[in-house]
């Protein structure tokens, strides 16, 4: 190829690359329909995987008792965005558009060859945490968050609107979270960065049981 092909070409491949950037950051960022219901993103599981947590009861990840008075076991698996995993590995907090789900899988014993651990199962919910300032105000007990629940009666519904902040996701994740309003003590190698850059709330007390 000579130098002028060379050039020719660079206004198109940079037209290419701007286009590709686009199409992804799609993706990667919460979307709200017209009616302003978040979008339930189908391709969560292409985004950065944080933890999983076993039998970590609250809120509404917490299946109703059964019959013999206990709570069928859970997994919860936490998602990040790319650009927000990014973000954080830099500067340690979380910026505007930073989408979170928690995926709740019934925990199975016994599974197939294994005797005596746990493994994944049927999905039993899906939620969401979206960092979102201008969407959800910062002085109304969100912080600039907002949560929701994608409650479908056949599996997971496609669009949900955010919770009230009277629901308990909202004082509850305000209250006892590490970094901003994130559970990021759970999530093993973003806690060691937080403690390194000094984001951790100095309110975080890891001693502190509910
Ligand atoms: C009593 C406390 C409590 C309540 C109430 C609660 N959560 Fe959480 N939430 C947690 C804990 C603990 C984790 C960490 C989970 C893990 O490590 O598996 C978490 C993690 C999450 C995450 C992953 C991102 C993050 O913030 O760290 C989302 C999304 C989430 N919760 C949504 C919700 C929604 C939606 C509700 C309300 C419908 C809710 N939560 C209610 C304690 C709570």
């Amino acid at each position: 190829m000579t130098k002028n092909t060379l050039r020719a070409g660079t206004p198109l491949l940079a037209l290419l690359s701007a286009l590709t950037c686009s199409l992804a950051a799609q993706a990667d960022a919460p979307s709200f329909n017209a009616a302003g219901e978040l979008e339930r993103p189908s391709d969560f599981r292409e985004w950065i995987y944080l933890t999983s947590g076993l039998d970590m009861f609250y809120g509404p990840a917490a299946l109703a008792p059964t019959a013999d008075g206990k709570r069928p076991s859970v997994f919860t698996n936490v998602y990040v965005t790319p650009p927000a995993y990014r973000e954080f590995l830099k500067s340690g907090t979380w910026p505007d558009k930073t989408m979170f789900i928690l995926e709740v899988r019934r925990a199975e014993s016994a599974a197939s060859i294994d005797n005596v651990g746990k493994s994944q199962g049927a999905l039993a919910a899906i939620e969401a945490a979206v960092k979102d300032v201008a969407r959800f105000g910062k002085n109304d007990g969100s912080n600039g968050w907002g949560y929701f629940s994608f409650d479908g009666n056949n599996g997971p519904a496609s669009t949900a609107k955010a919770l009230p902040t009277s629901a308990t996701c909202y004082s509850c994740h305000a209250a006892n979270t590490a970094v901003d309003n994130t559970f990021v003590q759970y999530y093993p190698t973003l806690y060691e960065v937080a403690k390194r850059l000094g984001t951790v709330k100095p309110t975080f007390d890891p001693a502190h049981k509910l």
